[in-house]
């Protein structure tokens, strides 16, 4: 049928047709934005948007309130909008053997100065094989959903969480403000029954429960969130107006009779033995639960003594997640690999016939390394009693949750006769360059540096990740593509944000008219790098990519030097080994000399010093203001604390006084503000009096930062 021009439409022919757009226009957004997997051109898709647009112009009493026009540039075009946690998301701390929990206890215990013989209580609980979701209540009324994202900034999956039979809509009875955290999950059952349907649709079935549940709650259109089988266990909290309970029991408890699914098999234990008791007891029920469960989590029950532990940098230090053995299967070595990556480690991987562990194809595993290869471990011991492992090989696969799945073992008897041991290269495949091992490194490195492609391609792709500058429509494949491309290269980072220029700057060849590229694309491409020019300051560090410097030591830099130009001047100034700027950095908890040294070096090596300055020449970068709360008293205070606590550890001295903002150094100078003295106290508390330092007890200590 011929498309009717606007001007010639009858009321009911637009009714029609608005209704047949909106359907059609949030079909293509869901494609392009969840699946990954556009199914219309951007030129239909932006004809589609303007003759509802025209029609809307001319009927606008027949404008839908699902318009597509609503949605310009909004949620739906630009997938979910962010949602800031009050309270951040942390993950758990894994445990493997037996002997980790008995570890948890012990380090719990030191950490709190109990004695061995001193009542400790936990709750086990099994670990759900999900994801993660907070939902804010005020008022009793559920105002937000949000995913974990980073810990920090999450998904506000608002609409869809509200679809969730298990996630009560309003709460009676409940504090003023209450998160609740749990797990989304999809049940054995509805995963299969959702498979079923999808393979009648033809369409792509979803590789496990865990997957499905996770593409469901993301769902841009809550109407396909609402057709899947949903459900939720809470299990933490994050802000609360007030508290639950008492205990981590109780709060469970508090949060049933609040209305939420909470998992039944939650036991209070008095120990590592009661704890293991429960864990054995929940694998050996883990096949009959219906849903996938992949550990038991422990938790310190007293929330009292939660508050004293507090937390390391992602994971509380009262729980832990003791993981169930990861799932094994059988199948042959086709190739190694050898992939170079962004710091030039050499890394092998194993090429595998596919072969499905514990529900996932996997045809891809790490092989660590050339000692690992060769059956030894970085001392020259044997490891699976010396076998080495050969192309050709029948390997045994292993993946505990969401890790690369590794190679465990290897059968001799089904060795082919013509396999030859694996020799690992000595130059990089990538460069050339010489690949050497320095003393003590179990990882071959190239030496190529930034003139090795690879190593700058994995430096890009380490850039625009998530934790990085996380640039929407830049992931891997594309840095890849722009990376090989002659007309608009991306070479480095300071490239990126050349890139709308340069475009400019070249009529002919614009981006736009390219395959693959569109004006909407392109256009979202460069509004989301412009975005970035603004950085904080954590992520621009963690984006170097420097060795050693993981998100977590980021965010401790920036914490430490606050700002972009402190950073900068002090690792410049800084001389690996000694003087005041390396003692400085060495100062920073969580900083060693390892991490130190690579952090400096990066600064002074010509090259990569000069790739920073362009970058950063194009960049915003916030300040980070240290955590805590700023009004406390002893914040920016040095505190020196000495003889004997009765009150608390002096690990938990140390940790709660830099959770208020004080810097705790180890001894007396002119620069110490504060000298907490127990009994038994010595040369300290005499250097104090000389050099005029306030000296108080630890019962003042306690008082003064209003914890008594
Ligand atoms: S407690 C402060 N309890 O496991 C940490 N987490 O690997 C609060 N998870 O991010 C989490 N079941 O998504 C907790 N019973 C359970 C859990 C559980 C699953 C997930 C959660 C967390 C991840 C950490």
């Amino acid at each position: 049928m011929p498309i009717k021009a606007v001007e010639d439409l009858t009321e009911a022919d637009a009714a029609a047709e608005l209704s047949r757009l909106a359907s059609e226009i949030t079909q293509a957004n869901r494609a392009y934005h969840t699946a990954d997997a556009p199914e219309i051109s951007d030129a239909d898709y932006d004809a589609l948007k303007r003759r509802n647009a025209a029609i809307e112009a001319r009927f606008p009493a027949l404008k839908r309130s699902d318009s597509p026009s609503e949605q310009v540039g909004s949620a739906l075009a630009e997938g979910f909008a962010k949602a800031r946690h009050d309270v951040r998301m942390l993950s758990l701390e894994n445990a493997f053997a037996a002997e980790d929990v008995a570890d948890f206890d012990d380090r719990v215990r030191k950490y709190l100065g109990l004695s061995p013989e001193a009542t400790l209580e936990f709750t086990a609980e099994p670990k759900i094989d999900g994801l993660s979701l907070s939902l804010r209540y005020v008022g009793g009324r559920l105002v937000q959903a949000a995913t974990r994202g980073d810990g920090e900034v999450g998904e506000n999956v608002t609409e869809n969480a509200r679809t969730i039979a298990d996630i009560p809509q309003v709460v009676q009875g409940a504090p003023e403000v209450l998160e609740v955290r749990g797990e989304v999950y999809m049940t054995h059952a509805d995963f299969a029954a959702l498979n079923a349907r999808q393979r009648e649709k033809g369409e792509k079935p979803l590789a496990n429960p865990r997957n499905a549940a996770a593409g469901s709650l993301r769902q841009l259109d809550a109407a396909i969130t609402r057709a899947r089988p949903l459900r939720f266990f809470a299990y933490a909290w994050g802000a609360l107006s007030e508290p639950l309970a008492e205990t981590q029991f109780g709060a469970i408890r508090r949060l049933q009779d609040l209305g939420f699914s909470t998992n039944p098999l939650t036991q209070i234990c008095d120990g590592p033995e009661a704890l293991l008791a429960v864990y054995r007891g929940i694998e050996a029920g883990r096949a009959g639960l219906g849903y996938d469960i992949d550990g038991v989590v422990y938790k310190v029950n007293d929330l009292a003594l939660q508050r004293r532990l507090g937390f390391r940098s992602t994971t509380p230090r009262w729980a832990v997640a003791h993981k169930f053995p990861a799932e094994l299967a059988w199948t042959r070595l086709e190739a190694i690999d050898i992939q170079v990556g962004r710091t030039g480690a050499l890394s092998p991987v194993a090429r595998l016939l596919p072969v499905t562990v514990g529900g996932v194809v996997v045809s891809n595993a790490t092989l660590h390394n050339e000692d690992y290869i060769a059956g030894r471990d970085a001392r020259g011991e044997p490891i699976r009693e010396g076998r080495d492992i050969r192309v050709g090989d029948w390997v045994q696969v292993y993946r505990a949750g969401d890790v690369i799945p590794k190679i465990a073992d290897v059968d001799l008897s089904r060795r082919p006769e013509e396999a030859v041991p694996y020799v690992f290269p000595e130059v990089c495949p990538d460069c050339g360059s010489e690949a050497i091992r320095e003393e003590g490194d179990a990882v071959r490195r190239c030496t190529g540096g930034l003139i090795c492609p690879a190593q700058a391609v994995e430096r890009l792709k380490h850039f625009v990740s998530r934790a990085a500058f996380d640039i929407e429509g830049l992931g891997a494949k594309q840095i890849e593509m722009f990376f090989a491309d002659p007309i608009l290269p991306i070479r480095e980072p300071a490239d990126i944000f050349t890139l709308a220029a340069r475009d400019a700057a070249n009529p002919l060849q614009k981006l736009r008219n390219r395959d693959g590229f569109g004006e909407k694309s392109v256009t979202n491409l460069f509004a989301a790098i412009e975005e970035r020019r603004q950085i904080p300051l954590n992520r621009l560090i963690f984006a170097l990519g420097i060795r050693h410097v993981g998100e977590a030591a980021a965010g401790l830099l920036a914490t430490h030097y606050g700002t972009w130009a402190a950073f900068e001047a002090a690792m410049t100034a800084a001389t690996p080994g000694a003087g005041p700027e390396w003692e400085d950095l060495l100062a920073v908890d969580g900083v060693g000399a390892v991490l130190a040294t690579s952090a400096i070096t990066a600064f002074h090596q010509p090259a990569e010093r000069a790739s920073i300055d362009r970058l950063v020449a194009h960049l915003t970068i916030a300040p980070v203001l240290p955590r805590g709360p700023v009004e406390s008293p002893v914040a920016g205070k040095t505190v020196v604390f000495t003889g004997t606590l009765e009150r608390m550890t002096r690990a938990e001295a140390k940790a709660r006084a830099e959770a208020l903002g004080a810097k705790v150094a180890g001894s007396v100078s002119a620069k110490t503000d504060i000298l907490v003295a127990g009994p038994g106290a010595g040369s300290k508390a005499t250097k104090a009096a000389e050099l005029g330092v306030e000296v108080i007890d630890e019962d003042a200590w306690i008082a003064l930062i209003g914890e008594a």
